[in-house]
């Protein structure tokens, strides 16, 4: 694949939260994220959410729904319910299942579905908000859940990672976290979703926290057949993804002063090059929080976060 550096388009309701652009790669990464986490949760019943929600459920949301590639297979898999997703950038798609619309809207706005969610999913919105934002978004999931439904999100580090010291120290796969951590920190919208996750949700009022964490691996390097090939596509998402989720920061708020557009693209091209040496055993971490909203029963629950599926 060649990554020749075309302008990226930034379209969106929203000025100021286009901090990732909003063209054909950009959908590309989203779709091949998607098909990451359906892999990694292949072992369960429902690899689309781990919320104890069923086929009953009348109305989900998907907030920053991207491409709406969850929406419109939660929309498949759940025929019965009426499943929403939601962005600012209009998703690339010419058709949805007749349950399934998405949603050209800032969820920083009031928000007008009248109907409560039984479910509420959040995946990858790291950077995306202040967070004074966060805090009201998720006051606003809260509210908008009815009683005893849930809200689950999956978040990815920014940072790369690798257990064995295959990964040189001095490499650009691992300054790459600090890097875009730095930039997004001075842009106003960190990058600290990832560890404060548990912690906003539970704050916001719900119960009965659940927490999954799991390493995905970036590239074919470990022996399990299907982790090879959940690596084997979470190159491609990294891969495609590295120019759009790091352009907008680092020429704007690139440490010590912005960067041009040239050395990012330099940078990058190193990244993925490192990315793609099988020789180092690189991998994201990633990390899904379900939760319930109090119902009147539920007083018993425990709102102590548990750790589940350790991997
Ligand atoms: C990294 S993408 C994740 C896309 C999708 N959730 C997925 O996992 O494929 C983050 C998305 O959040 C959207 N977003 C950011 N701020 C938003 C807002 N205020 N309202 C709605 N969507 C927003 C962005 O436009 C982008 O599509």
């Amino acid at each position: 694949m060649t990554h020749a550096y075309i302008n990226p388009r930034y379209q969106t309701t929203k000025e100021t939260s286009a901090f990732i652009p909003s063209d054909e790669e950009q959908f590309e990464t989203y779709e091949a994220g998607h098909i990451v986490d359906l892999l990694m949760n292949s072992d369960h019943h429902n690899p689309l959410f781990r919320a104890p929600v069923g086929e009953d459920a009348q109305h989900i949301l998907d907030i920053g729904t991207g491409a709406g590639h969850w929406a419109i297979d939660v929309a498949d898999r759940f025929p019965r319910t009426l499943v929403r997703g939601v962005d600012i950038f209009p998703p690339p798609v010419n058709w949805t299942p007749p349950n399934c619309i998405l949603e050209v809207d800032d969820v920083l706005q009031e928000w007008t579905w009248s109907q409560p969610f039984d479910l509420i999913h959040l995946r990858i919105m790291e950077a995306s908000f202040t967070p004074e934002e966060l805090d009201r978004l998720y006051q606003q999931c809260y509210q908008k859940i009815r009683p005893g439904g849930w809200i689950e999100q999956v978040e990815l580090t920014i940072d790369l990672f690798c257990d064995d010291d295959s990964l040189p120290k001095d490499s650009a796969a691992s300054r790459w976290g600090e890097i875009n951590r730095k930039a997004a920190e001075k842009c106003g919208r960190p990058c600290d979703l990832f560890a404060t996750l548990e912690k906003r949700i539970q704050e916001a009022g719900f119960v009965d926290i659940h927490v999954q964490d799991q390493k995905w691996p970036i590239g074919p390097w470990p022996r399990d057949k299907l982790l090879k090939e959940a690596g084997l596509v979470n190159l491609q998402h990294w891969l495609l993804g590295v120019e759009g989720y790091s352009m907008f920061h680092l020429t704007n708020y690139g440490d010590p002063v912005p960067w041009t557009r040239a050395e990012v693209i330099v940078h990058n091209a190193k990244l993925r090059s490192e990315l793609k040496n099988p020789h180092y055993h690189i991998y994201n971490k990633s990390k899904r929080v379900w939760a319930q909203k109090p119902s009147d029963d539920s007083q018993n629950l425990s709102n102590t976060a548990r750790r589940a599926d350790q991997s």
